[in-house]
């Protein structure tokens, strides 16, 4: 839980209510297939990343767009019940909720996201309304319009992140304000134009990534790999590979979300790059050994449990 008095990690993202059907295999484009299970939880990448940081032990604000529907009252109070300032949750007249409508199979997922009120932000202005000159890190993901993303990076007087997920390409100008850029393989092939996301998980790659995207001003970049673990390269240029946590699978969504936000917590702490790293791994191997985006309810002290489990670089 986040402890009063300590740095404030500012989110600024989507709010979702995910709907998920677990199957067996994925229906190919024509297809029916018979699902096991059907449920509806809390999620958006946003709000995942905030009960994430939460956990890493730093006061956390969410910013961001819900409708004037009851699933925003359940979104509020999923949020608040992990320890998250939500006062900045704001309410969108006539808008819905954003849903995200999910498949898990065979180890993986899909996710097709509506925005609904995650999308309807004032045209103009300071999205984070003062808190980001306040913040030690302002952490944003792509959920929301870029022009967003964009004025909530202009507003942070502390740390940047940005988890460019969904997969999007990215102006120089937004990439050059990144203290840190997080991304999976096929955000990090989105973002930097390479061809595939397969080939652009070997080591060589995404080393060749991390330098193109430090050109083009990004500080640091992360790429989580999964099963593979993740590789840093820090604001030296210093390139290391970390590995996963062994997790038996249950579901992967969220788990990038849990890693953002323990990594932008514990940078917020004070943390190193690679030390944050580690117990944001930590918390992604929790978080597929449990159905749902955001139910891995560790608390600090396990996260360096497990972290110390990793071995030296
Ligand atoms: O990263 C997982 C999240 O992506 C889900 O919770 C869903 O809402 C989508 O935003």
């Amino acid at each position: 839980m986040s402890e009063p008095g300590s740095p404030l990690v500012v989110v600024i993202g989507s709010v979702n209510i995910d709907h998920v059907v677990v199957a067996d295999a994925f229906p190919s484009p024509g297809q029916t297939v018979l699902g096991r299970t059907a449920r509806i939880t809390l999620g958006g990448k946003g709000a995942n990343q905030a009960v994430a940081a939460a956990s890493g032990g730093v006061r956390t604000a969410m910013i961001a767009r819900v409708g004037d529907d009851v699933e925003a009252d359940k979104a509020r109070a999923g949020l608040v019940a992990e320890g998250v300032d939500v006062h900045a949750v704001t309410t969108v007249p006539g808008a819905e909720t954003g849903t995200a409508w999910i498949t898990v199979a065979a180890g993986d997922n899909t996710i097709i996201v509506v925005s609904g009120a995650n999308h309807q932000w004032p045209s103009e202005g300071d999205p984070t309304d003062g808190a980001g000159a306040e913040a030690a890190v302002v952490l944003a993901q792509l959920e929301i319009p870029l022009d967003v993303v964009q004025r909530a990076a202009a507003a942070c007087r502390g740390r940047f992140l940005l988890n460019a997920a969904p997969a999007a390409e990215l102006p120089d100008e937004l990439i050059s304000r990144c203290d840190v850029l997080i991304v999976n393989e096929h955000e990090q092939a989105a973002v930097s134009g390479q061809p595939d996301a397969e080939s652009a998980k070997e080591p060589a790659a995404v080393r060749k990534a991390h330098a193109a995207l430090r050109a083009r001003g990004a500080k640091a970049v992360v790429t989580t790999l999964g099963e593979a673990g993740a590789i840093i390269t820090d604001t030296d240029g210093t390139s290391t590979e970390l590995p996963a946590v062994p997790a038996a699978v249950v579901d992967t969504t969220g788990a990038g979300d849990a890693f953002t936000g323990v990594f932008a917590a514990r940078l917020a702490a004070g943390d190193s790059l690679l030390a944050a790293a580690r117990l944001g791994i930590a918390a992604g191997s929790l978080a597929v050994r449990v159905p749902g985006a955001r139910h891995h309810h560790a608390d600090l002290d396990t996260l360096r449990a497990i972290a110390s489990t990793m071995g030296k670089d």
